[in-house]
């Protein structure tokens, strides 16, 4: 069996010192044989923790990339820009880039596209709507996100974020989760054939230290993707702990 994977997303949160001190809490207290650990600090932090992480099994990953290599992109990163920095994962299609940036299913697929050539293994991000969970609706959404986001050969990292759990205290429940992960593994299987078996799913929406040990054994989940917890060393760590 593979190694779960644990994924932190810092968002929009922590200044130099900040990540530093979180980075070393982390690193220092990471239990032996743990699952595998990604930190996704700001773009402005990861310069500075390349140093930091190197000898360590933590890896770096960033929060998004542009889908250009180089160009007239005012205030874009690009994948290779990433590589260049020692950034080993990139989170894309998040909702909060859906959302706040008009991000759109084909872009993220060329942003996954850009990613992989740049030797990054994307995290890409579907989710569906609490109207469309609650009209029954959120399978269609999340075959459709998967259709449009996913470029052919993926081989990264799916991540399912159903939207109304992200940042809310309320996770899906772990029936919610169960069924979900059921579905995805039959779409990319449909998508993708023998090699759609393979490719790893993570939950993420409000997964904490107290529900991490009840929602990573589900099937199929290959690890989480961490928000607000992951801010913080010991709630991090307990989820870390609790991955097999
Ligand atoms: O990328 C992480 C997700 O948006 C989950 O955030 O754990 O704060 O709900 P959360």
């Amino acid at each position: 069996m593979t190694r779960q994977i644990i994924v932190g997303n810092w968002k929009m949160n922590g200044l130099s010192r900040d990540s530093q001190e979180l980075v070393k809490a982390i690193t220092s207290g990471l239990p032996a044989n743990s699952a595998d650990v990604v930190v996704c600090p700001p773009f402005t932090q990861l310069g500075l923790l390349t140093d930091m992480l190197k000898p360590t099994p933590v890896k770096l990953g960033a929060q998004d990339c542009h889908q250009e290599v180089s160009g007239a992109h005012t205030g874009d990163i690009s994948a290779p820009m990433l590589a260049d920095l020692g950034v080993s994962y990139v989170v894309l299609g998040h909702s909060e880039r859906r959302q706040e940036h008009g991000e759109l299913d084909e872009t993220v697929r060329e942003k996954a596209m850009a990613a992989a050539k740049a030797g990054l293994t994307p995290i890409v991000c579907i989710g569906e709507t609490e109207d469309q969970r609650e009209t029954g609706e959120h399978f269609d959404a999340l075959g459709w996100q998967i259709k449009g986001s996913l470029p052919d050969g993926f081989n990264g990292i799916l991540a399912y974020e159903p939207i109304w759990a992200i940042g809310t205290g309320l996770a899906a429940t772990t029936d919610q989760i169960a069924e979900t992960m059921k579905f995805l593994r039959e779409e990319l299987v449909r998508q993708f054939g023998e090699a759609g078996k393979v490719i790893k799913i993570l939950y993420g929406g409000s997964v904490n230290a107290g529900n991490a040990a009840n929602i990573l054994p589900i099937p199929e989940v290959a690890g989480a993707l961490v928000g607000g917890a992951s801010l913080k060393a010991d709630a991090f760590l307990s989820i870390v702990s609790a991955a097999s």
